[in-house]
C-alpha cells in the first residue's frame, strides 16, 4: 500500500530532543510528498481524535526546546482492545496510513501491539532520558540529562569541598542506572549506586572511609532512585547513624533532569532518526525502531527492543572506582 499520510505522536515521559525529532519527521515527510497529521497528548489523543494537520511552519523554532510541543499523557485506554479500536478508526477517518511513535519502552510496546492488531506500518523513535532501550547506543534526551546531572554535581561540589561534606545525590533513570553511572564518571564522583549491582552497606562505608582517611575531605556519591532500597535517604541515614562525625547531606535532583534545552548531540540524533523514520517507511519497512549503532542508523524490530534488555557495562564501575582513589 502506498503511504500518503503519516501520523506522528509523542508518548510516555517527555525527553529533551523530542521537539527536534517532531521537526525532522514533519519536514522529511513533507519533503517526500507526504501529508503529516500530528496527534496531541500521546495515544490518548489518537483515541480522542486530538489530531491536527502539520505544515512545515508548525515546527518552526522548536528545535531548541525541551519537552514536547505535542504534549504527552499516559493512556490506560490504549491498553484495551476497545481503546485501540477507536484509535484505529480515528486514523482511518484522518486518512493516516502509518504512525511514527516517539517515546520510550512503554510507547514502543503500545506501537507493537497496535501495529500487529491493525496491520498499520509503525516506526519507533527512541526518546527517553533513561537510555534503556535495546538496539540503540543512545536515546534522545539521555545526553541532555547527563549534562544536567554533571552541571548540578559540579555546583554541589563547591559546597561539598568548602564544608568538607559527604553528599548523596539521587538521580532518576528508571532501573537502568546509565545516568547514575555515567553521571558519576562525568562529574568525578566517588561512587555510583546502581540497581544492577548489589552494593552492600559495608562495601559503601569502607569505600567512603578509605577515601576520607587518605586524602579526601569531601565525597559525592550518585544514587539511582530506587523504590526498593530507599535511595539516597537510606544511604545518608546509614552513614549518619554509624559515623556521626561525618557531615552528610542529600540532594535529590528529580524532574529537573528531564527538562531543558537539548544538547547539540540530542538535536543531531533526533534530526537523523526523524529523517530515517521517513526513509524507512519509503523503503517499505514497518514495525521497527530506528536506532544508532556505532554512529550508523540501524533498524531494530520491535520484538527485539521489547524482549531484550540493554545491559550496562560494568567495567565502567571499575573505571569510576580506579580514578576516584
Ligand atoms: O522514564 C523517564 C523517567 O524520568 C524515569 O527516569 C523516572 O523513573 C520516571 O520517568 C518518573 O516518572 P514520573 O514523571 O511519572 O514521575
Amino acid at each position: 500500500m502506498e503511504i500518503k499520510c503519516v501520523g506522528i505522536v509523542t508518548s510516555g515521559n517527555d525527553a529533551p530532543g523530542m521537539n527536534s525529532a517532531i521537526r525532522a519527521v514533519t519536514r522529511s515527510a513533507i519533503y517526500n510528498g507526504l501529508k503529516v497529521k500530528a496527534v496531541y497528548r500521546g495515544y490518548k489523543g489518537l483515541i480522542d481524535g486530538d489530531i491536527v494537520e502539520f505544515k512545515t511552519q508548525n515546527v518552526s523554532n522548536i528545535i531548541q526546546f525541551g519537552g514536547t510541543i505535542l504534549k504527552s499523557s499516559p493512556s490506560k485506554d490504549f491498553k484495551s482492545e476497545e481503546g485501540r479500536k477507536k484509535a484505529f478508526e480515528n486514523m482511518q477517518k484522518e486518512g493516516m496510513d502509518a504512525l511514527i511513535v516517539i517515546g520510550g519502552d512503554g510507547s514502543i510496546t503500545g506501537a507493537r501491539i497496535f501495529a500487529q492488531e491493525y496491520d498499520i506500518p509503525c516506526i519507533g523513535i527512541p526518546a527517553t532520558i533513561d537510555n534503556n532501550l535495546f538496539g540503540t547506543d543512545t536515546t534522545i534526551g539521555y545526553d541532555t540529562a547527563l549534562n544536567t546531572i554533571m552541571e548540578c554535581v559540579d555546583k554541589i561540589r563547591d559546597t561539598a569541598t568548602s564544608h568538607e561534606r559527604l553528599f548523596f545525590v539521587e538521580v532518576i533513570g528508571d532501573d537502568a542506572g546509565f545516568l547514575a553511572l555515567n553521571g558519576a564518571i562525568a562529574a568525578g564522583c566517588e561512587e555510583a549506586i546502581i540497581p544492577s549491582v548489589k552494593t552492600t552497606d559495608d562495601q559503601l562505608t569502607s569505600f567512603i572511609l578509605n577515601g576520607l582517611s587518605k586524602s579526601k575531605s569531601s565525597s559525592i556519591v550518585l544514587v539511582a532512585a530506587n523504590e526498593t532500597d530507599g535511595g539516597a535517604l537510606h544511604y545518608a541515614e546509614l552513614m549518619k547513624s554509624k559515623y556521626p562525625e561525618i557531615d552528610v547531606r542529600i540532594s535529590i535532583l528529580g524532574h529537573l533532569q528531564r527538562g531543558g534545552a537539548p544538547t547539540a548531540h540530542d538535536r543531531i540524533i533526533a534530526s537523523r532518526m526523524g529523517a530515517a523514520s521517513i526513509e524507512a517507511l519509503k523503503k517499505g519497512l514497518r514495525n521497527i525502531m530506528i536506532g544508532i549503532d556505532n554512529d550508523e542508523i540501524v533498524h531494530v524490530p520491535f520484538s527485539k527492543v521489547i524482549r531484550e534488555n540493554r545491559i550496562i557495562d560494568h567495567d565502567l564501575l571499575d573505571i569510576l572506582h580506579n580514578i576516584s582513589i
